[in-house]
């Protein structure tokens, strides 16, 4: 008998790191997060049954475009497990984006999902970039979905003339964001100023000059 091209061992050890690429999976019908344990382990514990309701799998926090009040023009909604501690487990949640004409959700990166936006309202260019540094990139109309493999850099821009929104989907109950400014110019304690100048190729004032644009204000 010949052996098959892809030794079985091999596609064994690939389904079992393949399932290691997302949430872990429940191990019981539900694990209410009790969000204000002190017990911490890779997620959060589960509240006692007879604790449970229905409140703790409801949220109403997406029904109304949220107030956009920063110079970015563009507002985040996140519907995660922090606000649904019945997500808890499961390996998904929401989010709305809200944006004005003209507003951006800046370069960022979901560390443990991908995700997929659905157009509420009005028009957005979209993109993300791959790690062989290719962009990809389109508009997407009302009704129209878009996708962001997990980790990678993406965008919304909003060049319409109206406000634009969209539902956000993803595949982990707190996919986490780092904005990629965000995450260099204004950490705490401070990326060191002769890392990003050498890493931007600029001059260490040039540096300080993003950061204070970046701090957050008082
Ligand atoms: C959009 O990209 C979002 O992360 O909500
Ligand atoms: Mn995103």
């Amino acid at each position: 008998m010949t052996s098959p091209a892809v030794p079985l061992s091999l596609l064994l050890l690939f389904a079992i790191l393949s399932n290691t690429f997302a949430d872990p999976d429940p191990l019981q019908d539900t694990c209410v997060a009790d969000l204000s344990s002190g017990v911490t382990i890779n997620g959060f514990v589960c509240k006692p049954s007879n604790n449970v309701s229905a409140n703790d799998f409801f949220f109403d926090g997406l029904k109304n475009p949220g107030l956009i009040n920063n110079s970015l023009g563009s507002l985040v909604t996140a519907a995660n497990v922090l606000k649904i501690p019945g997500l808890n487990t499961l390996g998904v949640s929401l989010a709305r984006v809200d944006y004005a004409p003209g507003g951006v959700n800046p370069p960022h990166t979901h560390p443990r999902a991908t995700e997929i936006v659905f157009v509420l309202e009005g028009e957005l260019e979209v993109g993300f970039i791959t790690t062989a540094n290719i962009l990809i990139t389109r508009t997407i109309m009302v009704g129209e979905v878009f996708t962001f493999p997990k980790g990678l850099v993406h965008f919304q821009i909003n060049n319409g003339v109206g406000n634009a929104s969209v539902l956000a989907a993803f595949n982990s109950q707190l996919p986490g964001t780092q904005a990629i400014a965000l995450t260099l110019f204004a950490a705490s304690p401070p990326v060191p100023d002769n890392v990003l100048a050498k890493a931007f190729q600029i001059g260490t004032m040039e540096v300080d000059n993003i950061k204070s644009g970046l701090a957050p204000k008082k």
